[in-house]
């Protein structure tokens, strides 16, 4: 960490473009998590069963208000789960009630709860196109599902076998590229809006992302609280993401992809996909942002450039980050079981100001 530069930053109030909130006692652990850093957030489609009507996503959205502490303003801000069978008519109806703002596409089977996923995007043509004319944004979770190919290549691949063809046959598709893991990814989001002036392609990037590499999966001994999908890629790429995060263009915003899992089911012999980071997350990317000397840009990446892609106002709150050490919490009781934190038990250099 750097020592010099300022001692405190005050940022528009930030908002997480990729969350997993769950359900139930799940969503009133973690809720207070993002809460209390985030205005709004998006909030991802994938429970069990998948929000694929606007009913259902109208009731989700109810059961997250609900859960909110008293006096919280907070915003989630609801997507569809896309299918094979999914009926444009629903798509548009949704976004045109503003129950929605996008729908999210997940390859079927590509990860956490993602087996009522798309298994052919011709299957879900239609519903493209009708989403391309009235302008509700695609979010993709951007990994190949054919399981032959290597896990460390599935976002790569993606990019040349689904994500051109997508974006070349949608030229009107406004399309985020979630949780972007590789070098490819960064430089294909930056080419792409270089070549086709409009942004109409943005990509989230987590806190992990910037701070693991696959190594550190398996420092010491296998770490299942650090396996998330896609997973960490190679240390070079984690370089990539961070030039991309702090180097100012637009397209890049923040997505902390915070994914709660039980600690059980994470440290089983067939262990889940998914890293809890809500809460640290604001201290994470404040340090990231320090190392690369970067901290007047965190601004833009928290919490201007992800409105300005999905047309939304800024926020008009502000908030404080202050340049001091802190001991991250190691969990959050769910019950009679605990989800651990992202980071939990070590110091990091930077804390909101609470
Ligand atoms: C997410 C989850 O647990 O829902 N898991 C993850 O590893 N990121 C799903 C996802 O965002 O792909
Ligand atoms: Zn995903
Ligand atoms: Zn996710």
């Amino acid at each position: 960490m750097s020592t010099t530069g300022p001692d405190s930053l005050v940022i528009r109030k930030p908002d997480d473009w990729h969350v997993h909130l769950r359900d139930g006692d799940m969503l009133r652990a973690v809720l207070p998590g993002t809460e209390a850093h985030f205005g709004r957030a998006i909030i991802m489609p994938n429970l069990v069963p998948p929000i694929t009507t606007v009913a259902a996503a109208q009731a989700y959205r109810d059961r997250i208000l609900a859960a909110r502490a008293p006096g919280s303003d907070f915003q989630p801000l609801m997507t569809a789960y896309l299918t094979d069978g999914t009926d444009p008519d629903e798509i548009a109806r949704g976004h045109a009630e503003s129950v929605w703002v996008a729908a999210k596409l997940y390859p079927a089977g590509a990860t956490t709860n993602a087996h009522h996923g798309v298994t052919d995007l011709a299957k879900i043509r239609t519903v493209l196109e009708r989403m391309e004319k009235i302008g509700m944004p695609l979010l993709v979770h951007g990994e190949t599902t054919d399981q032959s190919v290597d896990i460390f290549d599935r976002e790569a691949v993606f990019i040349e076998r689904h994500l051109h063809t997508l974006l070349r046959e949608h030229p009107g598709l406004r399309v985020v590229f979630e949780h972007i893991t590789t070098q490819e990814a960064a430089d294909f989001v930056s080419g792409f809006n270089a070549q086709n002036p409009g942004g109409r392609v943005g990509a989230t990037i987590t806190p992990h992302h910037l701070m693991i590499n696959r190594s550190s999966i398996f420092q010491g001994g296998i770490r299942p609280h650090l396996y998330c999908l896609p997973i960490a890629k190679r240390e070079k790429h984690r370089l990539a993401l961070r030039k991309a995060a702090t180097s100012g263009d637009a397209c890049f915003f923040l997505g902390t992809d915070t994914a709660p899992h039980m600690a059980h089911l994470k440290e089983a012999a067939c262990g889940c996909a998914g890293i809890f980071c809500a809460a640290v997350a604001m201290a994470c990317y404040a340090q990231v942002f320090d190392e690369e000397g970067a901290l007047d840009r965190l601004n833009n990446f928290a919490s201007l450039n992800g409105p300005r892609f999905y047309g939304l106002p800024v926020n008009t709150t502000m908030l404080t980050l202050m340049r001091r050490e802190s001991v991250v919490q190691e969990s959050v009781t769910v019950g009679a079981d605990k989800v651990l934190v992202f980071r939990g038990g070590d110091t990091l250099g930077w804390s909101v100001e609470s």
